[in-house]
C-alpha cells in the first residue's frame, strides 16, 4: 500500500486531493511553486476541518491526525520519499513536461507519477519521462473531498501494474474509480457536453428561454441543477474552453461544437455566480425571469437533451471508452447526475432513443445528430446496457 504521497500544486485541485489523502491515512507533502498558495491551502484545510467538528462529523482527534499527515513543503526536492506524486499545476502541456523532468531526478524509480489533467493527454506528458510506464492519469472532480469518483487515465504507455497500483490506492481512499481511455474529456468531460450544448442550442433557435429549460431539466429530468444555472456555476469562461478543447481534439466533430451565446457572455465577463452575472444575475436584489411552466413544452426540451446525453454515453461505449457500469459511474458520482445515462436508455428503450434522434436527424440534416451504431444495433437485437 501507498503511505507516502505528493501533491504538487496546492491550489484549488491540489489542496483538496491532499485531504483525500492526508484523510485515508497517507503522510502528504504538498508542495507549490507560490508559497503564498501554500498558506492559503493551509488555512483552508484548517477552515474547512473546524467545520466538520461544528458539525459533527469529525472530533478534535480525527483534526489533529488529518493534519499531523499534512507537510506543506517549499521544494521539490522535499517530495523524495513520495511513492505516489499527484500533479495538480496549472493546465499547460510545456510546464508539466519540464516539471515531469524534474521531477524524476528526485523521486525513486518506482515512484508513480500521475496528472490531474482534464484536457490534456497523458501520452504527451508522460512522454516526458525517461520511464513513462509509472505515468498515469489521475482525474478528480472538484470538489476532490466530497466527489466519490474519479478517473484513472492510463495512457498507450502505462503499465499493468502502475494501473493496478492506482486503483487499489484511489479505491482504499474511499473513491469510486471508473478506468477510461486517454481520449479527450475522459469519460465526464466528454458525456457531459450536450447537457450544456444541446440545451444553448434550444435556447439560440428560440424554442425556450434560460429558466424554462433549468426548469425542464430539473423538475422532469431530477437533475439538481439546470443546465444555465450550472454553467454559472462552473464559470462559462471555463464551461467554454472545455467545450472547445473537446470540439478541437475530435477533430471539429459537430456534436461537440461550441456555441456563440456561450462565447459573447463569456467575451462580456459575464462569467456567471463569480462575476455576478452569467445567464442570471447574481446581484442582490436582481429579479431573474420565472420559468414557463408548460409541461408539454418542458417534456419536449426534456427529451431532446436526455437523448443527446444517452447518444453521447452509447457512443463512448461504442468506442470502448469504458465500460458501462464506469460510464454511468461517472455521471453519478462524477457530476451528480440522478440517473446513470445508459441505465436511462434502458429504461425509456433502445427504440424510443433511435427514433428520437432519427427525427431529430431528419428535422435538421445535421451530423451532429447521428444516432450511435451501437444504439441501433441494440435495438435491432432487442438488448439492453444492463
Ligand atoms: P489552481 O490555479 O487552483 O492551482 C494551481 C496551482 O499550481 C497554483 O497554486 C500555482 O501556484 C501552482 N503552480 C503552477 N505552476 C507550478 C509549478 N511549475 N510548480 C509548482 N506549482 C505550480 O488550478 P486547479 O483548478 O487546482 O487545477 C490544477 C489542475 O487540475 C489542472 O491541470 C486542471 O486542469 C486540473 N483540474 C481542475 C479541475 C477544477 O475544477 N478546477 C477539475 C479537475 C482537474
Amino acid at each position: 500500500m501507498i503511505e507516502t504521497v505528493g501533491i504538487i500544486g496546492s491550489g484549488t485541485m491540489g489542496s483538496g486531493i491532499a485531504q483525500v489523502a492526508a484523510t485515508a491515512g497517507c503522510r502528504v507533502c504538498i508542495y507549490d511553486a507560490n508559497p503564498d498558495a501554500l498558506r492559503k491551502a493551509e488555512d483552508s484545510l484548517e477552515k474547512i476541518l473546524n467545520r466538520l467538528i461544528e458539525k459533527g462529523r469529525i472530533d478534535a482527534d480525527e483534526k489533529a491526525r488529518i493534519t499531523g499527515n499534512m507537510n506543506y513543503v517549499n521544494t521539490l526536492d522535499s517530495l523524495a520519499d513520495s511513492k505516489l506524486v499527484i500533479e495538480a499545476i496549472v493546465e499547460d502541456l510545456e510546464i508539466k513536461k519540464v516539471l515531469f523532468q524534474d521531477l524524476q531526478k528526485i523521486v525513486s524509480k518506482k515512484t508513480i507519477i500521475a496528472s490531474n489533467t482534464s484536457s490534456l493527454s497523458i501520452a504527451s506528458i508522460a512522454s516526458a519521462l525517461d520511464n513513462p510506464k509509472r505515468c498515469i492519469g489521475i482525474h478528480f472532480f472538484n470538489p476532490a473531498p466530497l466527489m466519490r469518483l474519479v478517473e484513472v487515465v492510463p495512457a498507450v504507455q502505462t503499465s499493468k501494474k502502475t494501473l493496478k497500483i492506482t486503483i487499489d490506492t484511489i479505491t482504499s481512499w474511499g473513491k469510486t474509480v471508473a478506468v477510461t481511455k486517454d481520449t479527450p474529456g475522459f469519460i465526464v468531460n466528454r458525456v457531459a457536453r450536450p447537457f450544456y450544448g444541446e440545451s444553448l442550442r434550444i435556447f439560440e433557435e428560440g424554442i425556450a428561454d434560460f429558466a424554462t429549460i433549468d426548469w425542464s431539466m430539473k423538475s422532469l429530468g431530477g437533475f439538481r441543477m439546470g443546465p444555465f444555472e450550472l454553467m454559472d456555476f462552473i464559470g462559462n469562461d471555463i464551461n467554454y474552453t472545455v467545450t472547445e478543447t473537446v470540439f478541437e481534439a475530435f477533430y471539429y466533430d459537430p456534436r461537440y461544437k461550441p456555441s456563440f451565446t456561450q462565447k459573447r457572455l463569456s467575451e462580456a465577463g459575464y462569467l456567471g455566480r463569480k462575476s455576478g452575472k452569467g445567464y442570471y444575475n447574481y446581484k442582490e436584489g436582481a429579479v431573474n425571469p420565472k420559468p414557463n411552466e408548460d409541461v408539454g413544452l418542458a417534456q419536449k426540451i426534456f427529451d431532446r437533451v436526455l437523448v443527446m446525453l444517452i447518444n453521447e454515453a452509447a457512443d463512448a461505449l461504442f468506442w470502448n471508452i469504458a465500460s458501462a457500469e464506469d460510464i454511468d459511474n461517472a455521471m453519478t458520482k462524477g457530476v451528480n447526475y440522478p440517473k446513470g445515462l445508459l441505465a436511462w436508455a434502458d429504461e425509456k428503450g433502445n427504440d424510443w432513443c433511435v427514433r428520437k434522434l432519427d427525427a431529430l436527424y431528419d428535422e435538421y440534416r445535421e451530423d451532429r445528430y447521428r444516432c450511435s451504431p451501437l444504439l441501433r444495433r441494440m435495438n435491432k437485437e432487442q438488448n439492453t446496457f444492463f
